[in-house]
């Protein structure tokens, strides 16, 4: 199995996200790093916990940055409730999976002692990415690749064309983006399209105590708007990994808008040499809905407490 760290700001997407992933036999989830998004990081790193307890899966949770590199947070509780994951009751964290050192040490220490290149999924916005490679450049080379879900082809949802983990901290991201590691770029259009529908929820529902789980935290996602439709954006990257043949590619030079007022944490995505730039990202730009909502459902419901 590959190993792979997961930085996200959990968040119920994210925790639907982290749980399609506990199981995967391609994949060895190596740890786990909090970042500020969603909810602010006590919480976001107590969402962690809670989940991991609930699954009884013994990964190890790093605490990540608080705040954005440069600007205020900016948070997103009227999607995912005030302590960031609805309102299922999770059992109380077991506060011994949590690290000692900071996510930035962590991720550096997992890939430094990885014997083969690391993958790290990205859920939240780039900071704790951003800090870990300019403090540790040394890790470049222990990476295999980023797969992030941030971006947007097409329009945002902070921002008429800001994304909310790109718009949150887009200096981070643009460090990120031009780092030179191979990058894939998960967007709003894809986590749009690939939407569960209220019949998805009624299966999780009936499946097991994971599956309640997933459906509860979804059944009051986004104001509980379920008839529109559930987006699936942090689920998308995970599928990225575990089942790329649903997706469609496509490569691109991607920066970050943070200047403008107007359109702060926009990713322009040039896939035809417009900006005179080299291509910088794989852009995921198409996804087979039917079995995207066939897999996570399957895969979801197969997930069992331990
Ligand atoms: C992203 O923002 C968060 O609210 C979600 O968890 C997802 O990572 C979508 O813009
Ligand atoms: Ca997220």
């Amino acid at each position: 199995a590959k190993p792979l760290i997961i930085d996200t700001d959990p968040g119920i997407d994210d925790a639907a996200a982290i749980t399609l992933l506990v199981d995967e036999p391609a994949f060895d989830i190596k740890l786990i790093a909090s970042v500020s998004g969603n909810v602010g990081i006590g919480h976001t790193t107590n969402n962690a916990l809670k989940l991991l307890t609930f699954l009884g899966r013994r990964i190890p949770v790093a605490r990540g940055a608080a705040a954005p590199l440069m600007r205020d947070n900016r948070f997103a509780t009227e999607a995912h409730g005030k302590s960031g994951m609805g309102s299922f009751e999770f059992p109380e964290p077991d506060n011994s999976l949590l690290t000692a050192n900071n996510a930035v040490l962590e991720e550096r220490q997992v890939l430094m002692e990885s014997t083969e290149p690391v993958t790290i999924l990205t859920l939240g916005p780039l900071t704790n990415i951003a800090l870990l490679l300019a403090t540790f450049p040394e890790v470049k080379s222990h990476i295999e690749r980023i797969v992030s879900m941030g971006g947007s082809t097409e329009r945002g949802n902070i921002g008429v064309y800001g994304e909310f983990n790109i718009s949150v901290d887009p200096e981070a991201a643009k460090m990120v983006f031009r780092s030179g590691l191979p990058i894939t770029m998960v967007g709003l259009d894809i986590g749009r399209k690939a939407h569960l529908v209220a019949n998805d929820l009624d299966a999780l529902e009936a499946s097991g105590e994971v599956g309640k789980m997933v459906s509860s935290l979804f059944r009051s996602y986004d104001g509980g708007h379920i008839e529109e439709g559930i987006k699936m954006y942090d689920p998308s990257a995970a599928m990225v990994l575990i089942e790329p043949e649903l997706f469609t590619m496509r490569s691109a030079f991607v920066d970050v808008e943070i200047s403008s007022p107007i359109t702060l944490g926009a990713t322009a995505v040039d896939y035809d040499g417009i900006l005179s730039e080299e291509k910088n990202l794989d852009v995921c730009v198409d996804v087979d809905v039917d079995g995207f909502r066939k897999s996570f459902v399957d895969r979801a419901a197969r997930v069992q407490r331990q």
